[in-house]
């Protein structure tokens, strides 16, 4: 855990943000897999991590905002658990380590909430994500499940978006950790990336070294030869020569901060013409964004400038056509990163999009686009200080969006359709690092991992 101030801080600085009534932080259950005893592999729930840091479940976090009082709800173990589980510090013990006094057992919280309801004070909840959270609330505040989401505080979402967003030394340098232990899943993948071997080796081995050096892998591994479909978790072809392999993956730490990282790499090593070619304009797109993320600047122009640098890639290799800044501002590009520049990263890979990616990525200024690709972008706003985004512009041939666009004729004075057909069986490439906004520009986190043609190149005849 971080030092106890960093909790009693961080309730602080939420307590100034909403004026009155009660904070709910529910933490996470167990959740069984295949029957109750046997459970995935316990995840606190981030808002309640980062405001409480107790990894154990069922507590719930509560706050008072009118009488400054904190409390953890949640039961002290008995002597069943103890002969299974082995002895455990008191649910005192565990609130006092993040700096809290009181402490209730479970069954009284309802109560609690329910005398607090009566008195006309608001109960202030984020958006629920799990079926068990939607069961408790439902109990506890007398709202149907069903109406839940549109009972949540918008006070304590922005609140929460507000702190969550900018990250502090501390966890900064948790998530470069992340990165580094990404560096080693990655430079494995790419030794490893060589003809006869099956992706799933691969993955399952990265898988494992995130298990050893970090902790559970950050989201489920993308790891494929057919790297045009974007979020592909299937990993079953034997790969071979001239395929591209796409690995998007990164690990979790035991604070629970995340790294996210895609390379992709040629099977035996060695970059074919079409396949350098089209690499390097990625790449150019990914060093784009380094120029032009800044304080104070959308990351919207980002993620604009990337694709434009896409655009203006593929006319010169004879695949787009026309005016580079129209065809963008049309969305022509989209047919080949379909996809927005990135997202913010932090306790969540994708930071806090359970609480609503509209009001992560937007504000009153910036409003998602409806235009198929950028409607993808989870972050448009005006970054700060402090923020960690992922940078992943990409380019993907997916041969059933080109037939698609093709028979409707769609784009075709950006798109050059006759050459397209002769890259269906290309792949996709992505690129992603994880970037930090500086007070004058941002940098990439954590150690850097091979990039450049020869860099890949190099690690992969290792
Ligand atoms: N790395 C998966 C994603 O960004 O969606
Ligand atoms: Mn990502």
């Amino acid at each position: 855990m971080f030092p106890k101030n960093s909790y009693i801080n961080r309730r602080k600085r939420l307590r100034e943000e909403i004026g009155s009534g009660l904070i709910l932080f529910p933490g996470n259950s167990e959740s069984a897999f295949n029957y109750p005893d046997n459970t995935y592999t316990f995840r606190q729930d981030s808002a309640f991590s980062y405001f409480f840091g107790l990894d154990h479940p069922d507590f719930v976090g509560v706050m008072d905002i009118e009488s400054g009082t904190d409390y953890i709800y949640g039961n002290n173990v008995d002597l069943d658990d103890i002969i299974w589980m082995g002895p455990q510090p008191s649910v005192a013990e565990q609130a006092a380590s993040v700096g809290v006094e009181n402490t209730a057992p479970l069954p009284e919280l309802e109560g609690f909430l329910k005398s607090a309801i009566a008195k006309g004070r608001k109960v202030h909840y984020l958006p629920p994500y799990r079926g068990e959270t939607m069961i408790q609330l439902e109990q506890w505040l007398g709202i149907h499940h069903k109406l839940l989401k549109q009972s949540v505080s918008l006070e304590l979402i922005n609140a929460v978006v507000k702190l969550r967003s900018v990250k502090d030394d501390m966890e900064i340098a948790d998530i470069e950790k992340m990165v580094d232990v990404a560096y080693l899943m990655h430079t494995t993948a790419m030794k490893m990336a060589y003809p006869g071997i099956k992706e799933q080796e691969i993955s399952g081995t990265i898988e494992g070294i995130s298990l050893a050096y970090g902790g559970p892998v950050s989201f489920p591994i993308i790891l494929s030869v057919n790297g045009q479909t974007l979020h592909n978790h299937k990993h079953n072809n034997y790969i071979k020569t001239g395929q591209l392999l796409v690995v998007d993956a990164g690990a979790e730490s035991e604070l629970h901060y995340a790294s996210d990282i895609t390379r992709t790499c040629p099977v035996g090593g060695k970059f074919n013409q079409r396949q350098k070619e089209v690499y390097e304009i990625v790449l150019a797109a990914n060093m784009s964004t380094l120029e032009t993320t800044k304080p104070g600047r959308p990351y919207r122009d980002s993620h604009f400038v990337a694709c434009e640098t896409i655009a203006q890639g593929l006319k010169d290799i004879g695949l787009m056509k026309g005016d580079v800044k129209e065809a963008v501002a049309n969305g022509a590009h989209a047919m080949f990163m379909p996809h927005g520049l990135g997202h913010m990263l932090g306790m969540d890979v994708h930071d806090m999009e359970g609480i609503g990616q509209i009001y992560v990525g937007y504000d009153n200024e910036f409003r998602p686009s409806e235009q198929f690709g950028t409607a993808f972008l989870r972050i448009g706003r005006r970054v700060q200080p402090g923020f960690v985004l992922t940078n992943e512009p990409g380019i993907y041939f997916i041969p059933e969006l080109i037939d698609l666009w093709r028979s409707e004729g769609k784009f075709k004075d950006f798109i050059n359709y006759e050459k397209l057909e002769t890259y269906k069986d290309f792949g996709g490439i992505r690129i992603e690092d994880d970037i930090l906004v500086t007070e004058t520009g941002c940098r990439v986190l954590g150690k850097p991992i091979p990039k450049t043609v020869a860099e890949v190149e190099a690690i992969m005849a290792r």
